[in-house]
């Protein structure tokens, strides 16, 4: 029987910079993953290829919507979806096959198939050749989540579909309903609307995007709309979905109790993940669950066995591949001794939609309900240099400092790049910064990160320079 020092269950970015961390700190490390393509959900289903579409789709919306606007004249402009997907497929190999050459690299040897715990010290590893049992002196459980759904739905895989089958959709939906307004509905909502579907968001609370500060849900929802058509039913609860026929038929109920029924052809259920842990034996090494069915750690991200750690979505947290990617390194280090810390406060949250909605530490309503008295300053893109040479006007970085302190406490902002800019936001809060400091603090011109500049000096004294 093969023994390790580390064996990490699962080959997502948590289970993978996991390995690279505990092989970098001299571990013998293995790794085991079911699926023969290594990255994950993230690499796999999720991040990489959402971002392609994403990438793939607004080249096509520019060109229909903003070409001509930029002295371009193309003609007959079409999608080629097929093309699209194809390509999309090319970069995740590409990714995947990165992880492999990473694995190689840092001699981490990886095992194919089922990993299943037989006892709190083994496990076996199945695939369809054979049985392998493997022991070692502690385990990382990195097994991620899979899409929950709702009771009264079935997914069909074919109509009735998960963000796994829209990423291989071959066809353009005419009229996609998506049931949840978060962050997969409206980055998979937004693919297929920029190639020309209708796209409806059924939403059970009274905004999209519900974790995120309010003015960027208003927002978001306000420019979706207006750019992209979409149209949202905010504070109804989804009944059933069901296929009649060639159609599908979403119900739903309002708040006032009344029953409404969209058509369309596709059905994209959007409500969330749910962990991962089927198949993987954690009754035979006594690893408990708690009511959601996520592995219970502790601040050390130990689980209830001390020598098996669980880290990215299978536990509590935010379900983001750099909170995995971070609790992998945490976790690798722990076991080596080291004393390595998560701000789990500064994990920055994004919405690829365009603009792109990114956000870190604590919105405006947190701070109300914590009584941490702040100020808030806003700088609107339209305001930017930089933004109109790219007629990309819309949205604003909003800034939450101290009131007494003017130490930064939240910054979203709803922007084009966002995914970047916010970035520069958690390195000036994980140094805790203050809206003065970055207020004082040259930004190249013309940038969009100006704006983050000048909102902070909205915040500090409301007196930003070019608005
Ligand atoms: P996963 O990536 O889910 O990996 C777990 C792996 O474990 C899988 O490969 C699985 O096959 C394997 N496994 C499970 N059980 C076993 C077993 N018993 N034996 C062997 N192997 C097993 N996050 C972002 O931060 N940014 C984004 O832009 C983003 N976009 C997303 C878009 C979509 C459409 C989706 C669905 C998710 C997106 N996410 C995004 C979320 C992100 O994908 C996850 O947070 C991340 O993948 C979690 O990483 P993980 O390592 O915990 O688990
Ligand atoms: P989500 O939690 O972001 O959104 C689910 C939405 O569905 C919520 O707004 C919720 O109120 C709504 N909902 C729940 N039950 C409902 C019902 N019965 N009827 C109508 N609406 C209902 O989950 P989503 O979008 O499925 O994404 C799953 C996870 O994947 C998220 O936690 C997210 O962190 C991660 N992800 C991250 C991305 C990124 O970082 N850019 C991109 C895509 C996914």
């Amino acid at each position: 029987m093969e023994q390790f020092d580390i064996i990490v269950i699962g080959s997502g970015p948590g289970g993978y910079i996991s390995a690279i961390r505990a092989s970098q700190l001299g571990f013998k490390v293995a790794i085991v993953e079911k699926y023969s393509s290594l990255g994950g959900t993230c690499l796999n289903v999720g991040c990489i290829p959402s971002k392609a579409l994403l990438d793939s789709s607004e080249h096509f919306y520019n060109a229909v919507h903003h070409f001509e606007a930029h002295g371009i004249k193309v003609k007959d402009v079409k999608p080629d979806i097929k093309q699209m997907i194809e390509r999309k497929r090319k970069v995740v190999k590409e990714n995947s096959d990165g992880v492999a050459y990473l694995m190689k690299k840092n001699k981490v040897t990886v095992f194919n198939g089922i990993g299943s715990f037989l006892s709190p010290q083994k496990i076996k590893v199945t695939n369809d050749k054979e049985v392998k049992e493997l022991t070692a002196k502690y385990f990382i459980i990195a097994t991620g989540s899979k899409p929950s759904t709702l009771p009264g739905i079935e997914i069909d895989k074919k109509q009735i579909i998960t963000s796994t089958e829209a990423l291989e959709l071959e066809t353009i939906p005419k009229h996609l309903i998506v049931i949840g307004g978060g962050v997969i509905g409206l980055e998979l909502g937004s693919v297929f609307a920029r190639l020309g579907s209708k796209v409806s968001v059924v939403e059970f609370l009274d905004r999209i995007i519900p974790s995120m500060d309010g003015a960027l849900s208003k927002e978001l929802q306000r420019l979706l709309k207006k750019n992209l058509g979409f149209e949202f039913y905010l504070q109804h609860k989804v009944l059933s979905a069901s296929k009649k026929g060639k159609e599908v038929v979403v119900s739903a109920q309002n708040k006032n109790g009344e029953t409404i029924e969209l058509k369309g052809d596709y059905v994209l259920v959007a409500v969330g993940r749910r962990p991962y842990t089927e198949g993987l034996g954690l009754e035979n090494a006594g690893v408990q669950v708690d009511e959601k069915g996520r592995v219970v750690v502790n601040e050390k991200l130990q689980t209830s066995q001390p020598h098996i750690y669980a880290i990215g979505d299978v536990i509590r947290g935010p379900m983001l591949a750099h909170k995995a990617e971070e609790e992998g390194v945490f976790v690798a280090e722990v076991i080596s001794g080291q004393k390595p810390h998560i701000d789990y406060n500064l994990i920055p949250g994004v919405v690829y939609t365009w603009p792109e909605v990114a956000s870190v530490g604590l919105t405006e309503e947190q701070l109300k309900e914590k009584n941490i008295p702040y100020k808030a300053g806003q700088f609107p893109f339209k305001a930017s240099g930089r933004a109109k040479a790219s007629m990309d006007t819309d949205g604003f970085i909003k800034v939450l400092a101290h009131k007494d302190t003017d130490e930064i406490l939240g910054v979203h902002m709803i922007a084009p790049r966002a995914a970047d800019l916010i970035a520069e936001a958690v390195v000036a809060m994980e140094y805790k910064a203050t809206a003065e400091d970055i207020g004082r603090i040259c930004h190249p011109h013309p940038t969009f990160s100006e704006a983050f500049k000048e909102a902070c000096l909205d915040a500090f004294e409301k007196r930003p320079l070019n608005f």
